[in-house]
């Protein structure tokens, strides 16, 4: 008789975990009166400027900068600190595209590094590694809602003179020493893309406490116009990049729901890692004291092969979803893996800078084995469920490890 649910047997649940987004009817609400009101476009209407404020001080910075999308911010994050064509910006391998694709959208070159094994977040010795004499700026990335070390980001930033630039698309209520993170390093960038912690479908937002930095990130979101400026005066290059007055209702809405969706998300993942923890071969990713509140846009946890008997982690993911959890393995190639960059398909970003760059010949041994063979996802919204939920996904993986021996059948 099987006892697992991927050989036949019955799963540990069939219920579904939280669907996401949340709280629909007054969202509906919101969207629905900002679109009676005729005041769609942030030019004419105050939301935008409203959720600039509230998001802004939510995070502890001074300045909000809503824009229309979270790989926007982050490029215009790197165009306010002033990148120019050929410079180099450290980023982590483990992330999203977006992390480095801005950089290469900024004319610039990613110099990509290794991730802490323990965290997944990026390894502060490689960064320092990796500094030259051409080096501009470090995005630090909170990956997976976690804060990457900023104290020690923030001295290797002040020892040579770099701009440090905050990847926070996935990290909206995360803190680190008690401060929000967005703003503690120059300047940093949120997304509100659909699958969010805070989200309106998409959007973006810079947050910063420099006042010029500021001045720059609005001037390039808004076609280079200034604020003091006439409206149709323009000085420098950059599109519109605005958030509409829609966007700006629905994320004021689903923010009267942030901060207990945030503490909620926490306190579940505290108690996942203490109790994933105590089965064998099951290794959660680390949460260093600092980070205070983790965002846990994603659940993030080590599987060991060699402890499952050399069984894949895609084939323990499946055994997992059988078992009614809807388990992810995440990013399966590093960043420096993807065609665009094997490929070299820059298109009008080419460069000699960075078309000189060999990625094929990066080997950076933790990112590979997170996506090879180690990262299990859960999504955020997993995380919003009651203890019951999570108890049903600790019985779930000690249930696949007490079998571990029935992996292996077909
Ligand atoms: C780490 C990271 N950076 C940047 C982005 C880009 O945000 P967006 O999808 O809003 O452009 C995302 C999200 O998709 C992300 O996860």
């Amino acid at each position: 008789m099987p006892s697992l649910a991927i050989n036949g047997a019955a799963p540990v649940r069939t219920e579904p975990f939280p669907s996401w987004p949340m709280n629909l009817d007054a969202s509906a609400r919101a969207a629905g009166e900002t679109v009676r009101s005729g005041q769609w476009g942030s030019i004419q209407g105050e939301k935008v400027r409203s959720l600039e404020q509230r998001f802004a001080s939510f995070q502890h910075a001074e300045h909000g900068i809503a824009v229309c999308n979270g790989t926007t911010a982050l490029v215009l994050a790197l165009q306010a600190v002033g990148i120019e064509p050929g410079d180099e910006v450290i980023v982590p391998a483990y992330t999203f595209i977006a992390s480095a694709s801005s950089i290469v959208m900024s004319n610039a070159v990613p110099v990509f590094v290794d991730i802490d094994p323990l965290t997944y977040n990026v390894d502060p010795e490689k960064v320092e590694e990796a500094v030259t004499p051409r080096t501009r700026a470090i995005v630090a990335v909170h990956f997976a809602g976690l804060p990457a070390d900023m104290d020690r980001l923030g001295e290797i930033a002040r020892r040579y003179g770099l701009a440090l630039i905050e990847d926070a698309a996935q990290a909206h209520g995360a803190r680190w020493g008690g401060r929000g993170v967005g703003a503690i390093g120059s300047i940093g960038a949120f997304s509100f893309q659909s699958s969010k912690n805070l989200n309106a479908g998409e959007g973006g937002i810079m947050l910063t406490n420099d006042d010029d930095l500021a001045a720059a990130a609005r001037s390039l979101a808004d076609c280079g116009h200034t604020e003091q400026g006439p409206r149709y005066n323009h000085f420098r290059i950059a599109g519109n990049n605005r958030m509409t007055e829609v966007q700006g209702a629905l994320l004021l809405a689903q923010m009267d729901h942030l901060e207990a969706q945030a503490d909620l998300r926490h306190a579940n993942g505290e108690f996942l890692t203490e109790r994933l923890g105590a089965i064998p071969g099951i290794v959660p990713v680390a949460r260093p004291a600092k980070a205070d509140r983790h965002a846990r846009h994603i659940y993030m946890f080590r599987y060991s092969e060699a402890s499952f008997g050399g069984v894949p982690k895609t084939r323990f993911i499946e055994a997992l979803r059988a078992e009614g959890i809807p388990a992810s393995p995440g990013y399966s190639i590093p960043l420096y893996q993807q065609p665009v960059f094997t490929e070299r398909n820059y298109g009008v970003y080419r460069s000699p800078a960075l078309s000189a760059v060999d990625f094929d010949a990066l080997n950076l041994p933790v990112t590979e084995r997170a996506c090879y063979s180690e990262a299990v996802w859960f999504s955020q919204n997993v995380l919003l469920g009651g203890r019951d939920d999570m108890e049903d996904i600790v019985r779930a993986v000690a249930k696949i490890g007490e079998h571990r021996d029935e992996l292996g059948e077909a």
